[in-house]
């Protein structure tokens, strides 16, 4: 289906948000802390949803068909799914590789079981989302960090450190690209690399690019889209919870083109993983079909806010350095060079009232480090950064 767009107002889509209107709703963002903090934490966006989405949620509401879901899927999802990868990625994939899943992380679950056994190391580069090392832990298997460095400017992988510390045991790769939470959006020359070692060690690759839609400039490259022999190695997540702020809907979608992985996938998840409920499904449908126009809108939003932090940091409290992201609405910043100490969250939050995730929760290298999500308003992203200017100011 064509691709329909309708306009979006930025004052009702992204400046609407005040803390009074955030307060109000039962959202976990904002329930987490005390009500005098500001929190920019979790990976969830302030912006209320996209009309179509909303509308659609409603008509569904309204006609009142509660029961199972059609089997198979709601009419038209995965079509709208394989559409959406190969004409915004290039990527065409048949339908029967889609696995429809309740989340994203479900999926890391069911990548680790499905190409690794107990004992079994699985490589991730940290600092890395915190549940793939629970994942890792939960099901009994090795985490192998290859920490990512710092070339100067921006975070990259060191293949050859990663070489060097490949064992005999080491089966899968747990890869996240757009990268969170450094928001590093990974060329294809770099993923080209990657995947040169992938083959040479004939490791799975479990890769979470859950952020896909998020991406400021140029457009994002699946890894598995990269060869035929990558894809055969690689099982991949994504959907449209990060990207349309619907994270609530618990949706999401594992793609393997290797049948015999795909088998494996769905052998292990079974009876025990619940499919996607019939909102979620509605919810992904419009968005894939009709939330281009909002998520066109949304990035550019985004990008300004981005490019607002970090300058005001800059010139406010430059003892912070700051990465930008080139994908994601997370921003890493390092407080190793203010007086913050190790965990510059749990400083921020006690003395500045401001709720940034904290960087050693993200494994090797987080320390001193935290995390802020700019999907705000810009009174409410001024008024957090007015928080974290002072608090690094007081020492
Ligand atoms: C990279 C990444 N993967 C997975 C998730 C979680 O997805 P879900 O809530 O659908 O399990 C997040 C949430 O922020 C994320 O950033």
């Amino acid at each position: 289906m064509a691709r329909m767009t309708e306009p979006v107002d930025i004052a009702t889509a992204f400046d609407a948000p005040t803390e009074a209107t955030m307060r109000a709703k039962p959202a976990g963002k904002w329930m987490r802390y005390d009500p005098d903090v500001l929190p920019v934490w979790v990976a969830d966006m302030d912006f209320p949803p996209a009309e179509p989405i909303r509308r659609a949620l409603h008509a569904h509401l309204d006609h009142g068909s509660y029961g199972y879901p059609p089997f198979g899927g709601t009419p038209g999802l995965i079509d709208a799914l394989t559409e959406r990868l190969a004409t915004r990625f290039d990527w065409p994939v048949a339908r029967e590789a889609v696995h429809p899943m309740a989340g994203i992380i479900p999926g890391l679950f069911l990548g680790t079981l499905a190409t690794t056994g107990p004992g079994e190391q699985v490589v991730v580069q940290p600092p890395i989302y915190p549940p793939f090392f629970a994942t890792i832990r939960q099901t009994q298997r090795v985490v192998l960090e290859n920490p990512m460095v710092d070339d100067g400017d921006r975070y990259v992988m060191d293949l050859e450190q990663l070489r060097a510390a490949i064992t005999p045991s080491t089966r899968a790769l747990m890869f996240c690209n757009p990268h969170n939470p450094t928001g590093r959006v990974f060329s294809r020359a770099e993923l080209e690399a990657l995947a040169e070692v992938v083959l040479e060690h004939r490791l799975w690759v479990i890769s979470d690019e859950l952020h896909a839609d998020l991406v400021f400039d140029g457009r994002h490259v699946p890894f598995a889209s990269l060869s035929p022999e990558v894809a055969q190695r690689t099982i991949t997540m994504y959907g449209p919870t990060k990207a349309f702020n619907l994270a609530g809907f618990k949706v999401g979608f594992l793609i393997a083109e290797n049948p015999a992985l795909l088998a494996r996938v769905k052998e292990i998840a079974g009876y025990s993983q619940p499919g996607v409920n019939i909102l979620g499904q509605i919810a992904a449908l419009t968005a894939f079909r009709e939330g281009d126009a909002w998520l066109d809108a949304a990035l550019g939003y985004l990008r300004a806010n981005r490019d607002h932090l970090l300058a005001r940091l800059t010139a406010e409290a430059p003892a912070v350095r700051t990465y930008a992201p080139e994908g994601t609405y997370l921003v890493w910043l390092d407080f190793r060079a203010t007086g913050l100490g190790d965990d510059p969250a749990a400083a921020l939050l006690e003395r500045g009232r401001v709720g940034l995730n904290a960087g050693g929760d993200y494994g090797a290298g987080g320390a001193g480090f935290a995390r802020f999500n700019v999907a705000t308003s810009r009174t409410i992203l001024d008024a957090a950064i007015d928080r974290v200017v002072a608090t690094v100011a007081a020492g």
